[in-house]
């Protein structure tokens, strides 16, 4: 098992910096290049485990992807109807949306698949697809009363379908969006509050129209996808980790470049600033149907606020570090409507609470969200990150403020997001231990 050794108080951050290409948008590019008639090219692709996962379950459909590890993925697509059944388990390691994505697609094809993942995945909740993809006329197994993966997926013709979702989930609404391209008429989503919407603006990419109301999404029948040139900017989610530290380590000046601003992802930046954060966005712009800009971010203190409703949708991935910089603000800080943190790669709020009181901080659990008292300082010692690369990187940046060495034991899990994340923090502030260890965290 692997673990990070980090020595706070960290010296400030300064220059500037690029983070890797957005995940979402990757996965996406590669599964909708799969199903275009042509050769996608895909350039900042997020070169990580968990979309190399997409790309592999791709390949095993009988599509070419290559270049993987070079400036230039290509991915040469079959066409709608042109993948054929893999001969194994389709693995989706620990990628939640590779999963529920491919999920969508396959509950069209007129063959037999099997998908899996790891011990996280396979405790992750897909009763949410499983049922309305049986509605448009899949069939689906899943284990424990078709809850959890593995998954048995014979698809087939599929009817369009209007579904009301009980979750604020993009996974959810895409694997509809991607099984609604097969309809027999137009599918609706409807979510409780807009969850991103990188396939809507990807879809229209590849030439294919998606009608959004407020909170419903409708997507006709497709004749066909034409192939894409995409850029990947940076991930929002990957350039938080650094906006905090940024934000949180005194005497820091941060420029994180070519960083993705979609509305439906930037809700940290509003409530850093709402805190109290210097962060400015610099040279907007757009590419490839999505906002881009620098975020340019100074140290300073910060106060407490309280995050809930439709916000929630538009940060969760960012609620881990949020409780970082909540910890260090003074003041309260109350994260409610955010259940869905329960079912992510690990139980965010039980991680976050349990995890960041064994740094010191003052956070209590609550069924939908945390409440954490700011101010008290943070001591370095031994915490884990449950499996959860978002956890791994929240705690090391709680490492950057606290006082001696923290060691994160289980640190591997970085690589399925971020796998440079640790030799990019020691280009801007000098820390973290270059040695990932090895062996026994305990010993
Ligand atoms: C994602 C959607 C979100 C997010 C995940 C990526 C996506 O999950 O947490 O990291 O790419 O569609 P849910 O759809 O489960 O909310």
């Amino acid at each position: 098992m692997e673990r990070l050794t980090i020595r706070g108080p960290a010296p400030p951050l300064t220059g500037r910096l690029r983070v890797p290409g957005d995940k979402s948008i990757t996965h996406r590019a590669i599964l909708l290049g799969a199903l275009a008639d042509g050769t996608t090219e895909i350039r900042g692709y997020l070169d990580a485990e968990d979309c190399w996962r997409t790309a592999a379950a791709c390949r095993a459909l009988g599509v070419g992807v290559e270049g993987w590890g070079s400036p230039l993925l290509r991915v040469h697509g079959k066409g709608l109807r042109g993948l054929r059944e893999a001969e194994g388990i389709l693995d989706a390691g620990n990628s939640g949306t590779t999963l529920r994505l491919l999920s969508g697609v396959l509950a069209a094809q007129p063959f037999l698949s099997i998908l899996t993942g790891d011990a996280s995945l396979t405790r992750r909740p897909m009763g949410r697809i499983i049922q309305p993809l049986r509605q448009m006329g899949a069939n689906f197994w899943g284990r424990a009363g078709d809850q959890y993966p593995p998954l048995a997926i014979r698809g087939g013709p599929l009817r369009g379908i209007r579904h009301e979702s009980p979750v604020a989930s993009a996974q959810l609404k895409s694997a509809l969006l991607l099984a609604g391209l097969y309809g027999d008429r137009p599918t609706t989503v409807v979510e409780p509050t807009p969850s991103r919407d990188h396939t809507e603006r990807m879809l229209r990419g590849f030439g294919h129209p998606v009608e959004v109301a407020g909170r419903t999404v409708t997507v006709a029948p497709a004749r066909g996808l034409a192939p894409l040139s995409v850029e990947v900017p940076g991930d929002f989610s990957s350039a938080a980790f650094f906006l905090v530290a940024a934000c949180l380590v005194p005497g820091s000046r941060l420029t994180i470049a070519g960083v993705g601003l979609n509305p439906t992802r930037t809700g940290l930046l509003e409530v850093l600033q709402a805190m109290g954060a210097a962060v400015e966005i610099r040279d907007s712009r757009e590419v490839c149907g999505e906002p881009v800009g620098d975020l340019a971010v100074t140290a300073g203190p910060l106060r407490g606020v309280s995050v809930e409703g439709a916000l929630i949708p538009r940060l969760i991935d960012e609620i881990p570090i949020l409780a970082v910089a909540a910890a260090s603000a003074e003041g309260e800080t109350e994260i409610r409507d955010a259940a869905e943190l329960r079912v992510k790669e690990s139980d965010r709020i039980a991680a976050l609470a349990g995890e960041l009181s064994r740094l010191g901080a003052n956070v209590a659990e609550r069924p939908d969200g945390l409440m954490i008292r700011g101010g008290r300082p943070l001591a370095g010692t031994c915490c884990s990150s449950r499996g959860d690369h978002r956890v791994a990187m929240a705690l090391a940046v709680a490492a950057l403020v606290a006082r001696g060495e923290t060691r994160i034991a289980d640190s591997g899990c970085i690589r399925t997001s971020f796998p440079d994340f640790v030799s990019l923090l020691r280009t801007v502030a000098p820390v973290a231990d270059p040695r990932v260890q090895s062996g026994d965290p305990d010993a």
